[in-house]
């Protein structure tokens, strides 16, 4: 059979780009369009994006690109014919039909990713049903989920299972039912025994279906049901095509909705602590589930929330696997706390020991940003010791250097001087020493290599050297430049005054202003042409736009970095620019600044000429001075509007 023209067309009239891509990415809107953090990659600035007008989405990281269909495909390695499928389940239309000539429906026939979601799909149900209906899997498992605290719904919303006592009832099933046993093997849930006997893997345990991003059934695991030491507590399913235990986060199905829509993700070890927190009402938690966390676990949280709480057992291994995890995180970009709970508890524990309304009080008072935490736990061990002191500086400061944002960085290096009593001068050189060190180490890898570097490795090369911190500013007139251009990327259509929307006010003044950052000169040029025609262009036109340094900057402005807290200000009086609430104010002050940057140069450039000017030359000695003096003026005027005092 063949999905029908008619099915298609519906599938693709209907399928929202928008809708279907925010199932799976957190979007954030840019202008008419939407921005993301490409799920396909790891990356740390957005060159995601979807526009709701075209019905299309294109990753510049990989150059992926198409519509919903295709999105879908990509995202979950889909056919055509299962992306149409997902969507047509997701918008509940009915696929009709068209019949093929001499079909061979054999199951043998399909490819074995089909086969085997459909064996997976067929063991939970078998387990499930046992749960529900059999008596023994009531009299067994329910009691057991019962005595644990787990009710109906979240029995019913994880698809929990029972394994029956005994070596063939899967066995048994599957035949009446015509699987393959080959097929059953392969998914993991019959094993082969040395005389070449069948077995069921699952025997007497209670059963975690562990689902894929879509909901579909990829792996089981199953539980003993008492304390056996004999027997490991655990058995999951072997990996397959379709189950890679390193790029799994159990609940993430069930938990993907609320991790958006609270913006934090809450990240525990065991399948039993996503289960009782989701009864709890707390239903952003997802687990690891007992490895150690993995990149792709971490890239799949970022697809939904840049914040993570860790949370960990008291014990010291809890304590040490949440070190090694939050650096890990770190290094992904990731906002992180990490809460950890009183000796012996863990979030399952817990949650049934003082209830949801105490667990989330909890939560909130004791999460500890991840500095503080780590600086804590290791001053615990320093008691005087100047040596073990510069130690602990040195680890902390290798933590802060894996943070992305550049913000975030510099905040955390201030209060790490303030939490040690270390003068900050010191954490810094501390730190660039370290950023230094990770510069040449990889230079020093370049050259063994005796190849040119790759566009990549430049790229990332340049990208350290600018995370280099200078006490200062490193070009002032670039940063007011690109003040400007970000404004005009975000704001150009928003009316500024009755006649005049933010982009014509800007060029109203803009005119005799000589850009010199190539980047921002070419953006300003684009607008500055279609001004004249009366348009605006549109995001679309410089995402497309074919240099690749134009894409990355770009990108990497239309970031956003104002999401730092008011808890940094209070606490350390540091200031963090704000969301741009105040459009006027924001376009004045950046116009203003642009101005005096401009001036600041000026001056400069008449100091060197005042310089080589022959004394004999008074006339244009002269000129030179009096034109400093208008300018120190004009300069003044700025300075005020931006609030600055200057001396001279
Ligand atoms: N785990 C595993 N195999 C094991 C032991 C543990 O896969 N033999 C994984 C499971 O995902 C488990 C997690 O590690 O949920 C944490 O292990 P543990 O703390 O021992 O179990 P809990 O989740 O606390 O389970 P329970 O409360 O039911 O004992
Ligand atoms: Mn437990």
């Amino acid at each position: 059979m063949r999905i029908s023209q008619q099915s298609i067309q519906q599938i693709t009239q209907t399928a929202d780009i928008v809708e279907v891509v925010s199932d799976f990415v957190t979007l954030k809107k840019r202008g008419a369009n939407y921005a993301a953090l490409s799920p396909f990659t790891n990356e740390k600035s957005a060159s995601f994006y979807v526009s709701p007008s075209k019905q299309i989405f294109k990753c510049f990281s990989t150059t992926k690109g198409g519509d919903a269909i295709k999105f879908v495909m990509e995202l979950d390695k889909l056919t055509y014919v299962e992306a149409l499928k997902y969507l047509a389940k997701k918008y509940n239309i009915e696929i009709i039909y068209d019949k093929v000539e001499n079909e061979d429906l054999d199951k043998a026939a399909q490819s074995e990713r089909d086969s085997l979601y459909i064996i997976m799909e067929y063991a939970k149900n078998y387990y499930k049903n046992i749960l529900v209906n059999h008596p023994d899997g009531k009299a067994i498992g329910k009691t057991y989920f019962t005595e644990r605290g787990i009710n109906d719904k979240t029995i019913t919303d994880f698809e929990l299972g029972f394994a029956l006592d005994g070596w063939d009832n899967l066995i048994k099933d599957a035949e009446k039912n015509q699987f393959s046993l080959e097929l059953l093997q392969k998914s993991g849930v019959i094993k082969n025994s040395e005389n070449n006997k069948t077995f069921d893997f699952f025997r007497n345990r209670v059963m975690y279906p562990i689902h894929n991003l879509t909901g579909k059934t990829i792996a089981l695991a199953g539980r003993i049901l008492g304390s056996d030491k004999g027997t490991a507590k655990y058995l999951n399913s072997p990996e397959t095509d379709l189950f890679k235990k390193s790029e799994i986060l159990y609940g993430l199905f069930q938990a993907k909705q609320s991790i958006r829509s609270m913006d934090v993700c809450l990240l525990v070890e065991g399948y039993m602590d996503v289960l009782s927190l989701y009864q709890a009402g707390i239903t952003n938690a997802v687990a690891s589930a007992g490895t150690a966390l993995t990149e792709s676990q971490i890239k799949l949280i970022a697809r939904y929330t840049k914040n993570v709480t860790v949370l960990y057992d008291g014990d010291k291994a809890g304590i040490k696997a949440a070190i090694r995890s939050t650096d890990l995180l770190l290094d992904s970009g990731l906002n992180i706390k990490v809460l950890i709970f009183p000796d012996g508890e863990d979030p399952d524990s817990y949650v049934n020991k003082v209830g949801s309304t105490e667990f989330i009080n909890f939560l909130e008072k004791n999460s500890k940003d991840f500095i503080s935490f780590k600086t804590e736990i290791l001053l615990k061990d320093v008691s005087g010791d100047p040596i073990k002191k510069a130690e602990v500086i040195h680890e902390i400061v290798i933590s802060i250097s894996k943070i992305r944002d550049d913000i975030q960085r510099t905040l955390y290096l201030k209060m790490c001087s303030q939490m040690l009593d270390i003068d900050e001068q010191v954490i810094v050189s501390e730190y660039n020493k370290i950023k230094l060190g990770e510069i040449k180490k990889k230079q020093v890898e370049a050259d063994k290599n005796e190849q040119l570097p790759t566009d990549d490795q430049i790229k990332e090369n340049e990208n350290s050297k600018d995370s280099l911190i200078f006490l200062y500013p490193l070009d002032s007139n670039s940063l007011a430049e690109q003040e400007i251009v970000r404004i005009l990327l975000e704001y150009a259509e928003e009316q500024m005054d009755e006649d005049k929307n933010v982009c014509q006010f800007l060029f109203s003044y803009l005119e005799n202003i000589q850009f010199e950052d190539p980047v921002f000169l070419q953006i300003i040029e684009v607008f500055k042409t279609e001004l004249k025609e009366n348009k605006l262009p549109t995001l679309n036109y410089f995402i497309n736009f074919p240099d690749k340094i134009f894409e990355e900057r770009l990108t990497t402005l239309l970031t956003d970095k104002h999401n730092l807290s008011d808890v940094w200000f209070d606490k350390y009086q540091i200031y963090v620019p704000k969301k741009d609430n105040d459009r006027t104010g924001l376009v004045n002050k950046s116009l203003a600044r642009l101005n005096f940057e401009k001036l600041r140069k000026r001056l400069k450039e008449n100091d060197i000429k005042l310089r080589n000017v022959s004394f004999e030359n008074i006339e244009e000695t002269d000129n030179l001075l009096q034109e400093n003096i208008v300018v120190k003026q004009y300069q003044q005027m700025y300075a005020k509007e931006l609030g600055m005092i200057i001396s001279g």
